[in-house]
C-alpha cells in the first residue's frame, strides 16, 4: 500500500482575537484531536508603526510597551479558555513581529502540516478580499493553508 502523503503532525493557527481567529482556533483543535498532533497557537504583537527601521531589528517582548503584550495575552488567553483542549497536546507562542512573516517562520521551524487562519482578522478595514495577513500567508507557506470564514 502506498504511503499516506498529508500526515499532520503539527498545526498551527494564527490568533489574533478576531471572530475568524477563533473560528481558526476551533477548526485546528478539532484537526489536531481527529490526528493526534501537536497544536500551535500563535499570536503575534504588531509592533507600533516606525519601531522598525530605525534600529533595524524588531523590539524584545520587553522593549515593547507592557500593555501592547498583556493584551495580546489576554486575546490568547480568552480564546483558549473557548477551547475543548482535552487530549491535546497544545503549544501556546506570543511573539513579537510582522504577523505574516513571522506566522512563516514559526510554521516552517515546526514542520507545520496546515496552517489555519481567518480569512479575515481583526483590522478595522471592511474588505472584500482577504486580510493581508491571510494573503501573504496562503501565497508563500509552504504548507497546505486553511483558511476560516
Ligand atoms: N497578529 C496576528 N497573530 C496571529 N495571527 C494573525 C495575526 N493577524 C492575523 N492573523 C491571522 O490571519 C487571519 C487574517 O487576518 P488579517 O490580518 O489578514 O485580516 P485583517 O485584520 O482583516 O486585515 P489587515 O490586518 O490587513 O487590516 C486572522 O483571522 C488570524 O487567523
Ligand atoms: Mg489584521
Amino acid at each position: 500500500m502506498k504511503e499516506p502523503v498529508w500526515d499532520v503532525h503539527n498545526v498551527v493557527a494564527g490568533i489574533d482575537g478576531s471572530d475568524q481567529s477563533r473560528h481558526a482556533a476551533t477548526v485546528s483543535a478539532d484537526i489536531a484531536r481527529k490526528n493526534g498532533a501537536t497544536l500551535h497557537l500563535v499570536t503575534i504583537v504588531r509592533p507600533p508603526e516606525g519601531w522598525w527601521g530605525i534600529v533595524g531589528s524588531p523590539p524584545t517582548p520587553s522593549a515593547l510597551s507592557k500593555s501592547l503584550t498583556d493584551a495580546q495575552r489576554e486575546i490568547l488567553d480568552s480564546v483558549v479558555a473557548e477551547l475543548d483542549l482535552r487530549e491535546i497536546e497544545v503549544i501556546q507562542v506570543e511573539d513579537v513581529g510582522d504577523p505574516a512573516r513571522m506566522l512563516l517562520e514559526y510554521a516552517d521551524k515546526v514542520d507545520a502540516d496546515v496552517m489555519v487562519i481567518g480569512r479575515r482578522g481583526a483590522g478595522l478595514i471592511e474588505r472584500i478580499m482577504l486580510g493581508s495577513v491571510a494573503n501573504r500567508v496562503v501565497h508563500d507557506a509552504q504548507c497546505p493553508v486553511l483558511l476560516v470564514p
